[in-house]
């Protein structure tokens, strides 16, 4: 029988769960006893509930994942938690953990992950606790997590408990006189069951592997070498028999091979320069922990996320599962272009604009309101589980081609024609001192509260824009009634363009300013305009300038749409 110890600690300062959980360098999650005090805080706040309880475990294999599990694991047996789901060696993506806590009910799951953050020794590492639901812990969950780290004196431990992670099967231990069972589970299977309920399998593949009448589809698909790489390899390769060729990435590692698994232009310019110099049709990467994602076409076209979730919006009648099971409203952040409001508008659903973070999307999902929703930040996902999905956004836009037969960029192009076209620019300002940006949206918000501001105009360009409305951006969530304030600075215009700024919630040093700014075009004025001010954008995307195509502009006048 293994016995249960006791251990004395102090409380360390800062252990405040940021939008997605406690993240810090990998050398502060070393310090002594400063892990333990954060799984004992996560345990004591789900204390009256933890006996008999089942919780998932897994993270994104970044450097440190299998020491934690391992804590975890001796921390959960001292607290009498009754079971564990542990990912085979550790592994989870961020989207199979939420997809693992639904599916067998548990009380919860810890992700172990700092999502596109670098990884590796001296990188960062993160802890984050998901709820029964399947989604991030809530701000009420999360304070509560807080308040019990600046207090604990003590962790309950089990430290000769004895259980690797690299086998699949269960482990059943004695520990002081209860059961205690770990089963080490396949990390992939349950997500790629459910993606198969979701999606139509054989049509996706038959739309890569071609037929007689039709070119194969070529996909390239990047797991920037974080946790998706197994998914991508049973999906993409095994279930959609897309060849070894069609992925790239794929194992899994420490250090994320030295990059930055941050699935945009900047980082995965690799996969977007592949698809540009070679025959793909389509592009796809994902970031660390597998939740968010990114999407290209031929000559790699480039998709917005804002336009990436109103294309899925208008068109998911073509993925199964809704087809299914109806679709409800749909959801943004604030900051995300507004190209799905137009969609929501057209099918006659509810719409949503929440505050900067998934969790805000949660409690619309459970109460029946929301089906599909996104952020800018490269989030897109659905009600299938509470966390976005990277590797679902990518199957859902697949089946999207597989069932109109239209390319990524005649999609779009398509999608412009019928609901015109938010352009969207999001300007980031690194590492500035905190103070001097806090005083500065402060000033900001005193100029665009003021009597006056709304009514003004702005002009840029050869265009006016008159002010509609503006202020820092506050939420009630319609179904808990709880307030989120103070989440953004917001300039509206008449025509529906708009000027965002906010604070970065995610930055590890000093503060980050985000500016936003998202120009509307009704479909027809924009091709007028182009005429007039001969601004020659991109012959193929529309763009000026182009970030999409090596950049052929036609003469003005003739651009064809
Ligand atoms: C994380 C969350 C996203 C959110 C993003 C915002 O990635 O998971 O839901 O959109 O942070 O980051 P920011 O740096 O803009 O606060
Ligand atoms: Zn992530």
């Amino acid at each position: 029988m293994l016995n249960i110890v006791t251990v004395n600690t102090n409380p360390y300062e800062g252990q405040k769960p940021g939008t997605s959980g406690l993240r810090k360098k990998v050398k502060v999650f070393l310090q002594d006893n400063y892990t333990e005090n954060f799984i004992q805080s996560i345990l004591d706040a789900n204390k009256g509930s933890l006996e008999g309880c089942t919780l998932v475990v897994g993270g994104d294999g970044r450097y440190l994942v299998k020491e934690v599990v391992d804590k975890i694991i001796k921390i959960c047996a001292g607290n009498g938690v009754a079971k564990l789901l542990i990912g085979q060696n550790g592994l989870l993506s961020t989207p199979a953990v939420s997809c693992i806590i639904r599916k067998y009910k548990t009380l919860g799951g810890i992700v172990l992950t700092a999502s596109h953050n670098p990884g590796g020794i001296d990188n960062d590492f993160g802890i984050k606790f998901n709820c029964s639901n399947g989604g991030p812990a809530p701000d009420a969950t999360t304070n509560h997590i807080y308040q019990l780290t600046t207090t604990i004196q003590q962790y309950k431990i089990v430290p000769d408990l004895v259980c690797p992670v690299d086998d699949i099967g269960v482990q059943t231990f004695k520990v002081a006189n209860r059961e205690f069972v770990v089963e080490v589970i396949d990390s992939v299977r349950d997500y790629v069951d459910y993606m198969k309920e979701i999606f139509d399998f054989p049509k996706i593949r038959s739309l890569l592997q071609g037929s007689e009448h039709r070119k194969p589809f070529k996909v390239l698909i990047d797991s920037m070498s974080g946790v998706t790489g197994p998914y991508v390899r049973r999906i993409f390769v095994s279930e959609l028999g897309a060849g070894e060729d069609a992925v790239r990435r794929v194992t899994p590692l420490q250090d994320f091979g030295g990059a930055h698994p941050d699935p945009n232009l900047t980082y995965a310019a690799d996969l977007v320069n592949e698809v540009k110099n070679g025959d793909y049709d389509f592009g796809a990467a994902f970031d660390g922990d597998g939740d968010r994602n990114m999407i290209i076409g031929r000559d790699a076209f480039f998709v917005t996320p804002s336009d990436s979730l109103a294309v899925l919006a208008a068109q998911l009648h073509r993925i199964p599962y809704f087809a299914r099971v109806g679709v409800r409203g749909f959801a943004r952040s604030m900051p995300t272009a507004a190209a799905v409001d137009r969609v929501a508008r057209k099918l006659g659903k509810e719409m949503f604009e929440v505050p900067t973070g998934w969790k805000y999307f949660g409690n619309l999902m459970d109460a029946g309101r929301l089906s599909l929703c996104g952020e800018e930040s490269f989030g897109t996902g659905s009600d299938h589980i509470r966390e976005k999905d990277g590797v679902w956004a990518a199957l859902a836009w697949l089946s999207v081609l597989a069932d109109s037969g239209a390319s990524v960029e005649e999609t779009l192009l398509r999608h412009w024609r019928e609901f015109g076209r938010n352009y969207f620019a999001r300007y980031d300002y690194e590492e500035c001192a905190a103070e001097p940006c806090a005083r500065m949206m402060r000033d900001l918000e005193e100029k665009i509260t003021a009597p006056g501001f709304v009514g003004s105009s702005l002009s840029s360009g050869d265009r006016r824009y008159s002010v509609q409305a503006a202020d820092n951006f506050s939420y009630k969530d319609p179904i808990d009634g709880s307030v989120a304030t103070g989440q953004g600075l917001r300039v509206v215009f008449a025509d529906g363009s708009r000027l965002v700024l906010r604070l970065s919630g995610t930055g590890s040093a000093g503060a980050t300013v985000r500016l936003y700014a998202e120009a509307y075009e009704p479909a027809e004025a924009g091709r007028r305009r182009c005429v007039v001010t001969h601004a020659m954008p991109c012959s193929r995307c529309w763009t000026s300038p182009c970030i999409s195509h090596s950049c052929i502009t036609t003469p003005a006048g003739t651009a064809p749409l």
